[in-house]
């Protein structure tokens, strides 16, 4: 079966568009080196009809695929297990911007471009393309929407979900369903395209998309503040919102342990003087009065006795500083070592209060373990993670009754242990504990209608029956 499809998919695919099993090693671990798995090889189509042909060529020899982007995942969800031959399907030759349309604020583009040149084009047309977050030059349209990323702006402009009005899907049977309409309104029955959305690449591959701009704001302001205490989170997100109505982007936490080990490691400079245990970087976005809004509201909040210290970066250069800062709290989050980590939510109001329970259980059940969290806490999104540095023998024992521990106070909370990086590989069990079993029957059902021989990415996302 083996050799069958490698030649197949090399004479179908041309020059460049088949590499074998041992030229992908790159691809066969994520960057943190979690997951690992195995495959016969690499197919990288130029086109939706090679993908088409691809699907087909390994539907018809029983071979599983697995669709790959920017390889920036963190949940195993594009690593193929190697439990059956699997072929690792990677859309990086598709990096086409076809279009962009100013008049009705849309981007069309193939999904192998990046989130960065979706970006840069966007401003180049004077708009926004609003999805950010640190691995932006890695990170793929087809990952972003195959997981519904979300990152920094979700705040103002919601997630992957919301930015797309179109999608392009090579079915498990190989047949491509065209849905690249570019409507704001359109309910003309069941929108499909929201299953796709999130989908993990489990029913369908997404091979282009129809995504919004937005108005790129003529003004924005970054400040970063030390909190006197946790307990102030609540309010001074409260005031933030209510000091920038329609212009709070961001609204991120940073705990002192992340932001000493990012000083060091890339020498910036300490925000500001005070040292306190977590902070807080946030910004306007906007056009008038965006910065005198932003002052007021810190002044306020510092008279409240809500901040010890903040500052407000008045160049570029400072600005991209606090948030270089931010985007490298994603390289050092797991301090080198292992980690029990969560990309989960809460409703934002309890982030305090989760963060509080959440630290006394772990204290209790892995006593000198680090509970660490930063994110994007105007969604309610922390990534949680529990440390020991030093230690990974200790926490890898007691790892399993951290996660069912955690994962319990989550639900609890009314939370979910999957905000914004999917399923993957790591949660398609434990999700069985948060969904009641009708959901998951319906997923299932989902499932079975479109890819009935389960061809696609097996073993992510779906608990078993
Ligand atoms: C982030 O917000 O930095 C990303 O979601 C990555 C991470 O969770 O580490
Ligand atoms: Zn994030």
């Amino acid at each position: 079966m083996s050799p069958g499809v490698a030649t197949a998919l090399a004479d179908r695919l041309g020059p460049g568009g088949w590499l074998p099993a041992g030229d992908i090693a790159a691809h066969l671990t994520d960057f943190r080196k979690v997951f690992t798995g195995s495959a016969l090889g690499m197919a990288r189509p130029t086109s939706t009809d090679e993908v088409a042909a691809a699907v087909r060529i390994c539907a018809d020899l029983g071979v599983a695929i697995t669709t790959q982007g920017g390889n920036t995942g963190l949940s195993g969800g594009a690593i193929p297990s190697g439990d059956r031959p699997t072929v690792l399907l990677s859309l990086a030759r598709m990096h086409t911007i076809e279009a962009v349309n100013a008049a009705r604020s849309t981007i069309t583009a193939q999904a192998g471009v990046t989130i960065e040149a979706l970006q840069q084009e966007a401003v180049a047309a004077d708009r926004l393309f609003a999805p950010d977050w640190g691995a932006r030059g890695s990170a793929t349209l087809g990952g972003a929407i195959a997981t519904n990323a979300g990152g920094i702006n979700v705040l103002r402009y919601g997630n992957m979900r919301e930015q797309v009005l179109g999608l392009e899907v090579v079915l498990a049977d190989g047949r491509i369903w065209d849905g690249l309409r570019a409507l704001p309104k359109d309910n003309s029955g069941f929108d499909l395209k929201q299953l796709f959305i999130a989908g993990e690449g489990t029913i369908g591959i997404v091979t282009r998309a129809v995504v919004r701009m937005h108005s790129l704001p003529t003004a924005h302001r970054t400040a970063f503040a030390a909190l006197r205490s946790l307990a102030n989170l609540d309010e001074l997100f409260a005031l933030a919102r209510s000091h920038s109505p329609g212009a709070l982007s961001a609204f991120e936490l940073l705990p002192e342990i992340g932001v000493a080990q990012v000083v060091g490691r890339y020498g910036i400079i300490r925000p500001v003087a005070a040292v306190a245990d977590w902070y807080v970087l946030l910004r306007f976005s906007g056009a008038d009065r965006i910065g005198d809004n932003l002052l007021t509201m810190l002044s306020t909040a510092t008279d409240a006795g809500l901040v010890l210290d903040a500052v407000v970066a008045e160049t570029t250069a400072q600005e991209d500083n606090l948030w270089l800062l931010r985007d490298e709290l994603t390289a050092t989050r797991s301090f080198g070592g292992f980690g029990v980590k969560y990309d989960l939510a809460v409703p934002p109001d309890r982030i305090a209060a989760f963060l509080r329970t959440a630290s006394d259980a772990v204290e209790h059940i892995s006593p000198g373990s680090l509970p660490y969290a930063f994110g994007h806490v105007g969604d309610g999104n922390l990534h949680f993670t529990v440390l020991r540095p030093g230690d990974d023998a200790t926490l890898e024992a007691d790892a399993g009754d951290l996660r069912a521990a955690i994962d319990r106070i989550v639900w609890d909370f009314d939370g979910t242990i999957s905000a914004e990086h999917g399923l993957g590989r790591e949660l398609r069990d434990r999700i069985a504990g948060q969904k009641p079993e009708v959901e998951l029957e319906l997923m299932r059902r989902v499932k079975r209608a479109l890819d009935p021989e389960g061809t696609l990415n097996p073993g992510v996302m779906l608990p078993d029956d």
